[in-house]
């Protein structure tokens, strides 16, 4: 993990109440999909916990969408030439092991965010099939990264563009035509709980990034305790976000 003092190249909007930032670090940084960066926002105490969405090099490439009071100052607050203090690499991020040949990815929100970087860095050497949801038409962006896959199914709430309905739902209507060896999801909870409800009993390794609220992001402050099914608790910052999802209470 490395703090430092960034630039940011660019800070735009990309769809309703969503933006993209990229800032360049001093030097490269090595990523893995799902791990996340805390973000100082100036006036706040506390950092924002964003994933990675995109890392080359030494840009890192960071999309959030408007929450609260952080998410605005930095989505109005920054732009480009101006600097931003960032903590990153952080957690353990997604991983896809040799045998693991397809890979089916179901996202939600803003969790396609961290699943945007698990195509992009599998896209070449596995089969990737990815479902997509988004609230509607107006809050879809980054079709052309989810496309570097095999197949992209992008559901949408209202029915305003691709499938109707959510991103659960529509992999659960190709499941069993494609077989995936591994399923990596990131997204709400109520589409968490779904997806492990419709997995249940497949024996499909099946990986979740979890959103919880953050104060250090580094393990240290117990903010972001997360239940275990076996009684235990976890870290969500240090021991995750990713959890095998029987591993955790959802
Ligand atoms: C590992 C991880 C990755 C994330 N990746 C993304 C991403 O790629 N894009 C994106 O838009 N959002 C992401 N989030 C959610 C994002 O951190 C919150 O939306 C953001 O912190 C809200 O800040 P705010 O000041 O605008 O909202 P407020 O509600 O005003 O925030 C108040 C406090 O609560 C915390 N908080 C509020 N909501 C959340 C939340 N859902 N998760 C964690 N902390 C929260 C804030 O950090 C802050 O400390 C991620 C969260 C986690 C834990
Ligand atoms: S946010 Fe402090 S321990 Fe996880």
């Amino acid at each position: 993990m490395r703090e430092l003092i960034a630039t940011i190249l660019e800070n735009k909007k990309i769809a309703e109440d969503v933006f993209s930032m990229t800032f360049a670090c001093d030097e490269a940084i090595k990523v893995r999909p799902g791990q996340f960066a805390m973000l100082g926002v100036s006036g706040f105490p506390l950092r924002r916990p964003i994933a990675v969405c995109k890392a080359e090099g030494e840009r890192i490439t960071v999309c959030y969408r408007l929450k609260g009071e952080g998410t605005r100052r930095l989505a109005f607050g920054y732009s480009r030439g101006e600097k931003i203090s960032v903590l990153l690499p952080l957690g353990n991020g997604f991983f896809v092991g040799e045998q693991e040949k397809k890979v089916a990815i179901v996202g939600g929100g803003v969790g396609i965010f961290p699943l945007i970087s698990a195509i992009r860095e599998y896209a070449d050497t596995k089969e990737i099939f990815a479902y997509m949801g988004f609230r509607s038409k107006a809050a879809l962006c980054m079709e052309y990264e989810m496309r570097r896959g095999k197949s992209l199914v992008i559901a949408t709430d209202d029915g305003s563009y691709g499938y109707h309905g959510t991103a659960v739902q529509a992999f659960m209507e190709e499941i069993d035509g494609i077989k995936p060896d591994v399923i990596l999801s990131c997204g709400p909870m109520p589409m968490l709980r779904a997806l492990k409800n419709a997995v249940a009993g497949r024996g499909i390794p099946t990986y979740v990034s979890l959103e919880e609220r953050m104060g250090c992001g580094i393990g240290a402050c117990l903010v972001c305790v997360c239940n275990l099914t076996n009684g235990e608790h976890a870290r969500v910052c240090k021991d995750g976000p990713v959890f095998e999802i029987e591993e955790v209470r959802i």
